[in-house]
């Protein structure tokens, strides 16, 4: 999907010194900007969108204990090439506001050459979990 307006200096490019083999993914953010990035296989959607300071909290750290990194697919095609959500993720998931058929935890999506092209958004709202509510007390 384009979104009008869009200017190219939006494009980052995501380095994190591995595989020389790009992946396209584009994250479409709270204000309906699309910010398209080049990754790497293997990198997870929480630590992409963290490194280009898109806002996606991951309140847990990407253990699959919170909901505070839910996305959605745009494309119910690409979402059906991904794998299986784990069970500790559809609980998670199920906690999330605004839960779609194709939501998923951004932490839990691995990039590989299949999702090349993947394009997610970050929903309006998270529940309001933050970092310290994960802290051993
Ligand atoms: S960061 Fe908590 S579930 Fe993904």
């Amino acid at each position: 999907m384009v979104i009008p307006g869009v200017e190219s200096d939006t494009t980052k490019l995501f380095r994190n010194g591995g595989s020389s083999s790009r992946i396209n993914v584009s994250f479409i953010d709270k204000d309906g900007e699309k910010v398209d990035l080049q990754v790497s296989e293997g990198d997870n959607l929480l630590d992409i969108a963290q490194a280009n300071d898109l806002e996606m909290e991951g309140a847990c750290g990407g253990s699959c204990a919170c909901s505070t990194c839910h996305v959605i697919v745009e494309d119910p095609d690409m979402f059906d090439k991904m794998e299986e959500p784990s069970d500790d993720e559809n609980d998670m998931l199920d906690l999330a506001f605004g839960l779609t058929e194709t939501s998923r935890l951004g932490c839990q999506v691995v990039m590989n050459k299949d999702l090349n092209g993947l394009v997610v958004r970050l929903p309006s709202m998270t529940r309001n979990l933050q970092a310290s509510d994960f802290e051993q007390k």
